[in-house]
């Protein structure tokens, strides 16, 4: 097919990009939920899957994460989260993501006596056979999470330590009302001080505020979501100006009521102010869709054109911890694919 015949949205899912906000336990779809539950003698708080996607009706970011807790009860061994792991890693690939860069909750599995060395065992486990198979490149995020207080987000770095070689990063997310970037900022000090990089959920439902802090006081090197930059010209601006990746979720700010329609989101308002956007599905399995289900609810809404989505792909690779020769790799299949 050569860009003559190739149309925008066609050009847009079979480029290839890289995912940076996709929460390994927001994968989960309800076969998988049940099949696990069965596997484990345990039984979800539905009838059956039936009734799980009925209960996916959000009104905003906390009726979704009562949901996302309560079905990440299904998963208790390291078979579990391999097989939760290879099940995205196998949906992102035919979405042609190349390079996948993972969230994981590990407060929500001790808490439940899952250990840490079994959650990172098991995901570790479905990433190589990920890799084995469609040669796909992952980096692991472990997310602190900011309802609870920054002494458990420390004691959870403490017993992360043991696995740094397969923690690339750490991230902020759960609730963000009134749980602002500042309550964690001697947690992200010590993520700095271990040598990994910091990233932080922040402009949500937060205010922009939340943005500058999580830039200010974590130093985080990317911002995910961050849409409601839109309402601070100056935060905006500073993202502009300092490169600063915001990865954005479509599907999921329309789900979480963030927008009340697609045509409301403000992607276009923050690449037009030039900030290093990115297009991301957050938690697939509860928002309607991966990768390309997100392209295509965006290109319905704003039609964009080829170069438009070529940039979104680029922002996605340039902005990955990556290895240089991939990323140099990606971006040069990008290009021919644009000169197709
Ligand atoms: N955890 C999983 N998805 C999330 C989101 N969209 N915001 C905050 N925390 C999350
Ligand atoms: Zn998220």
């Amino acid at each position: 097919m050569s860009l003559v015949t190739m149309s925008a949205v066609d050009f847009a899912c079979r480029m290839p990009k890289a995912e940076l906000h996709v929460h390994i336990e927001g994968t989960l779809e309800p076969d998988l939920a049940f099949a696990l539950a069965r596997r484990n003698g345990l039984t979800l708080p539905f009838r059956d899957e039936e009734a799980l996607r009925a209960a996916k009706n959000f009104t905003d970011l906390q009726s979704f994460l009562d949901l996302y807790y309560a079905c990440a009860d299904a998963l208790r061994t390291a078979e579990d989260f391999s097989d939760l792991m290879l099940a995205y890693l196998a949906r992102a690939q035919a979405d042609h993501v190349v390079h996948a860069e993972i969230f994981f909750d590990p407060q929500t599995h001790t808490a439940r006596g899952v250990p840490l060395a079994v959650v990172i065992e098991g995901l570790d486990a479905g990433r190589r056979e990920g890799k084995k198979r469609w040669g796909i490149t992952t980096r692991l995020i472990l997310c602190f999470l900011r309802h609870l207080s920054e002494e458990d987000a420390l004691s959870t770095l403490k017993s992360a330590e043991p696995f740094l070689a397969s923690i690339d990063g750490f991230g902020l997310d759960s609730s963000e009302r009134d749980h602002p970037p500042r309550k964690f900022e001697r947690a992200f000090a010590r993520v700095r001080a271990l040598g990994r990089p910091g990233v932080a959920h922040a402009g949500e439902e937060g205010p922009p505020a939340y943005i500058s802090e999580a830039l200010d006081l974590l130093k985080a090197v990317r911002i995910d979501h961050g849409v409601r930059a839109v309402e601070d010209p100056r935060v905006l601006r500073r993202l502009a100006a300092e490169g600063i990746a915001l990865t954005v979720c479509p599907l999921s700010n329309v789900r979480l009521c963030v927008y009340p329609t697609m045509a409301d989101h403000v992607l276009p308002q923050l690449l037009e102010a030039g900030v290093k956007v990115t297009v991301n599905s957050d938690d697939p399995a509860y928002f309607g869709g991966y990768m390309n289900d997100n392209i295509r609810a965006l290109q319905a809404a704003f039609d964009f054109d080829i170069p438009t989505w070529a940039l979104l792909g680029r922002n996605s690779i340039e902005a990955s911890w990556a290895a240089p020769a991939d990323k140099k790799r990606w971006l040069l299949a990008l290009e021919n694919l644009l000169r197709s």
